[in-house]
């Protein structure tokens, strides 16, 4: 069991308040001048990942008293026994193992005196041989044609991963395309059934419990259209295959047991692309790229449980982010890559994030009184820059941002990626430096404006700067740095619910919107009107009948 500390109550926090009554209005132009060696003091190398976090209203006390604060709240005796296998998930009474499933090297990790790695091995070999069948077309549908296209039917984390990494690895394609289907709005699956054909199809149906309603209802639907296409029940053997860790539903839905890949109730849904939820990547981009990333988050993995903190890149992530969320206030975290492929990184880590840290309760079931996690959100540069940035800029809201790119692209197209990265480069420097009324006012005499124009525009065209921003700048994304960058976030997020004295593990918040969407459904159904609820829900459900 983790311990129940109060960060609040620390020493290093108070300290920290203290702490930021001096720094809170420093500026970062200021502190880079005053320290030529600010870059080689405030940035990490790991593999292919450099990491400068230089451009934060950080000194190097900042930093002290922030390892001072995961000291006392225990973070690395807490990581350890994630590890170890302990049942830190205590609301729900699970081991937290995501780490188990990338492990390669040799040893035992137990839960409830089992070792899991036998099983881990096990699913990893299903998992090899049925992608490699699939990929080279031994595997065939029911009229003897090669699989083609792979739809994912599955939702939250039995999607978003998925998704994400299949998107983020395009270049390693390998001939299947795939597909995903998560929204129970129709839309969805029907869009989706109009792009493929059934005799080249494999339908993945993903889903931790197997009885998501969303999912299972693509999944039904699906299932029904296939037959209706294919003529016959028999077929769906070569085109169903189950992901999920309940096989009495997979085997009540039609799937055969022999179609199942499992995974464990010590995955979390948000913490399982790593698992057989990861079959539709593996199908996509063949095993040994999948393999790849698994190394990827291994390496990470090493690094987060034995660096010390000073040297750990996750651990640095999290206090930052600890810093800004619990004594700038920041309410916000923006993830920006300048990556057309990682289009999906900030969705995918939006429940990441928000799903783990989104709580309000403590480890003691007390109300917390300080901030848990924060907002998660992003878009690639240089798109978000025309949409965006305006307000992380000159809003008055302070929006710390992590911004990604690689030196590498895989599509060296003219001058594509100078241009990608000039901006990359340019938007940090512009959010840290800002522009002062000096240059502004140089600027304009410049541009030959009078100085009465000059004293009009000048209030609009300064820019405050002071803005904090991380570079995450990698060689390349390939599966391992991939594997690596996912890996890094997930301990971040972590190591923050470690020191927020929250459970990360559990979601119990979205459990209430569901039951009422099942009270709900039958309502719809009904001719008569509904008086069930408060005034403005029984309206809109009155509402909606009359207009249907
Ligand atoms: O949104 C809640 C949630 O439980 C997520 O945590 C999970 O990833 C998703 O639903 C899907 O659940 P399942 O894999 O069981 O279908």
């Amino acid at each position: 069991m983790l311990e129940k500390i109060n960060p609040a109550q620390t020493t290093a926090w108070e300290k920290l308040s203290e702490h930021f009554a001096e720094m809170g209005n420093a500026h970062m132009r200021d502190l880079f001048s005053e320290d030529s060696e600010r870059f080689e003091k405030f940035s990490l190398k790991f593999e292919d990942i450099l990491l400068d976090f230089s451009k934060n209203r950080i000194a190097e006390k900042t930093l002290f008293l922030l390892f001072n604060l995961a000291e006392e709240t225990k973070l690395k005796e807490s990581a350890e026994k994630e590890f170890a296998g302990e049942k830190i998930n205590e609301t729900e009474g699970r081991a937290v193992l995501h780490t188990a499933l990338r492990k390669s090297s040799d040893g035992p990790v137990y839960v409830d005196g089992e070792d899991v790695m036998p099983k881990v091995k096990a699913v990893r070999s299903q998992m090899k041989e049925f992608c490699d069948k699939l990929l080279s077309g031994q595997w065939k549908g029911c009229t003897g044609r090669k699989i083609t296209d792979v739809v994912n039917i599955g939702i939250g984390g039995s999607d978003l991963g998925p998704v994400m990494v299949t998107e983020a690895l395009k270049p390693y394609w390998k001939g299947i395309t795939p597909h995903f289907v998560s929204n129970v709005d129709g839309s969805h699956i029907c869009e989706t059934l109009k792009k493929i054909d059934p005799e080249t199809t494999l339908f993945i149906v993903a889903s931790k419990t197997f009885t998501t309603q969303e999912t299972m209802t693509n999944a039904h639907t699906a299932r029904r259209w296939f037959i209706e296409k294919a003529g016959s029940e028999e077929a769906v053997a070569k085109h169903f295959v189950a992901v999920s860790t309940n096989q009495n539903e997979v085997e009540k839905f039609g799937i055969d047991p022999e179609n199942m890949f499992v995974f464990w109730d010590w995955v979390g849904g948000r913490y399982s692309l790593w698992s057989a939820i990861g079959l539709s990547i593996a199908c996509t981009i063949g095993y040994e790229n999948f393999s790849s990333l698994l190394e990827g988050a291994e390496a990470m993995d090493i690094h987060f449980r034995n660096e010390p903190f000073e040297k750990n890149m996750p651990v640095i992530l999290a206090l930052i982010g600890i810093w800004y969320n619990n004594f700038f206030q920041a309410e916000t975290e923006a993830i920006l890559p300048y990556d057309q492929y990682m289009h999906r990184f900030s969705a995918y880590f939006q429940q990441g994030n928000m799903e783990s840290n989104g709580k309000s309760v403590d480890r003691s079931g007390e109300p917390v009184d300080y901030q848990t996690g924060p907002i998660v959100w992003g878009e690639p540069g240089t798109n978000g820059q025309h949409a965006f940035y305006q307000l992380i800029h000159q809003g008055t809201k302070l929006i710390p941002c992590d911004f990604i790119a690689p030196a590498q692209t895989h599509n060296p197209e003219s001058d594509h990626h100078s241009k990608l990265l000039s901006n990359f480069f340019a938007q940090t420097e512009a959010l840290m430096m800002g522009k002062t009324e000096q240059q502004v006012r140089a600027e304009l005499k410049d541009a030959g404006k009078t100085e009465e124009q000059i004293e009009i525009l000048l209030p609009f065209k300064v820019f405050e700067g002071n803005k904090p921003t991380n570079s995450i700048l990698v060689k390349k994304i390939t599966p391992r740095t991939l594997g690596s960058l996912i890996a890094m976030y997930e301990h971040k997020i972590f190591a923050q619910g470690v020191i927020w004295n929250i459970f990360s593990f559990d979601q119990w918040g979205v459990e209430l919107g569901k039951q009422l969407a099942k009270s709900i459904l039958p309502e719809l159904k009904d001719t008569g009107s509904v008086d069930s609820h408060d005034a403005s829900t029984n309206g809109l459900i009155n509402a909606y009948k009359s207009m249907r």
